[in-house]
């Protein structure tokens, strides 16, 4: 399984430490930063969802301050699924009923060590698909097909 990584200033040392830990038995594929320097989000948002929707990856881990610009960033890629999560319920949840490939976390809202449960529920829960994968294909159509 490959995995690209990225984030920006506020999840540089978050990201490193999933790199450096939980994520060392996977191939990484790291969009940056590379420094703690201050820097803009939405470039390792790009970067990151177009390796997924591109095949380059399985799967995108994404860390900024909250998480909550990387998941608007990235959701604007075409074919991504971007989940934030806080908790390992949240993370199972992103899989197995959303079919999520990107997870966004907050650097400067979750410590490293539930970080890393919460990328080892994400990695390891398969989508359930059944009336949740309906719903994967509503979300594929967009609003306008469907009376919105
Ligand atoms: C950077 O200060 C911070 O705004 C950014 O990392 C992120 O949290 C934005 O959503």
């Amino acid at each position: 399984m490959k995995i690209a990584i990225g984030a920006d200033h506020a999840g540089y040392y978050l990201k490193e430490a999933l790199r450096e830990g939980i994520l060392a038995d996977y191939e990484t594929l790291d969009f940056g930063t590379y420094s703690p320097e201050r820097t803009d989000y939405p470039f390792y948002a790009f970067a990151v969802g177009e390796a997924v929707v591109g095949g380059k990856a399985d799967f995108g881990i994404l860390i900024c301050g909250t998480g909550i610009g990387m998941s608007i960033a990235v959701s604007r890629v075409p074919g991504i699924r971007a989940a934030l999560c806080t908790n390992v319920y949240m993370a199972k949840m992103a899989r197995a009923h959303n079919d999520a490939n990107i997870l966004c976390l907050g650097g400067r809202v979750i410590g490293v060590g539930l970080a890393e449960e919460i990328v080892q529920a994400f990695l390891s829960t398969s989508f359930e698909g059944g009336h949740h994968a309906r719903r994967l294909e509503l979300l594929d159509r967009g609003p306008q097909r469907n009376g919105g």
